[in-house]
């Protein structure tokens, strides 16, 4: 990865831009001289998970671009938002680190203006897991606001996390469905040493919360080792997994095996499998998937 080493890590600083005027300004040099465009979506509170996402876009592009833009109409409840951590300069500092070149950070009403009226709404992927525990405004929000972030950079190249495997499933459907020129790469999950998901609510965890909170790994562990070990009824596996959680006394909202293309549930547990978990652990809501590859992985 000698392409990482292009900036000095010690450069602390990252132009930050407020409008789609600024931003087509700043990318029209580049894209007219060929240069290729890397867009890393995000709500900000940047951890590993983020940072990786922002080395693998400088890996893979000539220019590297970050929105940050906190999305309300993807959160089904207002103190979900409210709580949000924000930290735009540490965000930029951490973005320059990562030698990102732009940094979008729009406000409210430059990503809706008065009288927008628009949702770009992908059917089917949307209406299970996430979406019937979330409600289906949230992948609608979801849609609508990276449908607007892709228009407005024009990447050649957006990149994701598979920990939000839905996520990013919903965002490789609407890209297909609406002819979008960009490529979408699924980036891995990147994890606390204990296991743990990075995620920005996991700042949310009291101690002994972010202790149960390992029981999510731990459960999707549980699940791939019963497959490992042969079992080939999801309902054996999701014993398996269900134990690790109420050890932690965890009540999951869903744990599923799914068709990772359909999300529809599988049968057996053969071939390529997500298993999925939500759960509450307090206040915060966590989710994690894990890859059951070939039933060995
Ligand atoms: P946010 O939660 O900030 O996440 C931004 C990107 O980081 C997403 O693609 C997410 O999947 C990825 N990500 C989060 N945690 C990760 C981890 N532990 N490992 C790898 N990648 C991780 O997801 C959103 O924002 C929003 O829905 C957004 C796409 C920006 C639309 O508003």
């Amino acid at each position: 990865m000698r392409e990482l080493e292009r900036k000095p890590s010690s450069d602390t600083h990252v132009r930050t831009l407020r409008t789609v005027a600024e931003l087509r300004a700043a990318l029209a040099g580049p894209r007219r001289a060929g240069r290729t465009i890397g867009l890393v979506p995000t709500m900000g509170a940047f951890h590993e998970g983020h940072l990786s996402l922002m080395r693998h876009a400088r890996a893979d592009c000539d220019e590297t671009v970050v929105s940050l833009f906190v999305n309300p109409t993807q959160f089904d409840q207002e103190a979900d938002l409210g709580a949000y951590p924000r930290d735009e300069a540490r965000d930029a500092a951490l973005a320059a680190q990562a030698g990102v070149d732009l940094l979008f950070a729009p406000p409210l009403a430059e990503v809706y203006p008065p009288g927008f009226a628009t949702t770009v709404s992908v059917a089917g992927l949307t209406e299970t897991l996430e979406g019937s525990h979330r409600g289906h405004a949230h992948f609608d929000g979801v849609a609508t606001v990276v449908t607007k972030l892709l228009n407005m950079v024009m990447p050649d190249v957006a990149y994701f996390g598979h920990k939000d495997a839905q996520q990013a499933l919903v965002i490789e459907r609407l890209v297909r469905d609406l002819d979008l020129p960009v490529r979408i790469e699924v980036c891995p999950t990147v994890r606390e040493p204990d296991g743990l998901a990075m995620s920005s609510r996991n700042a949310r965890l009291s101690a002994s919360e972010r202790g149960r909170a390992t029981a999510l790994a731990r459960a999707l562990r549980a699940a791939q080792e019963a497959v490992a070990a042969g079992a080939r009824d999801p309902a054996l596996a999701r014993a398996a997994a269900l134990a690790e959680l109420r050890c932690a006394q965890i009540e999951p909202e869903y744990l599923a095996f799914v068709s990772p293309d359909t999300l529809t549930p599988v049968r057996a547990l053969d071939g390529d499998v997500l298993a999925v978990v939500a759960a509450r652990v307090g206040d915060t809501r966590l989710i994690d998937n894990h890859l059951l590859k070939d039933g060995s992985a």
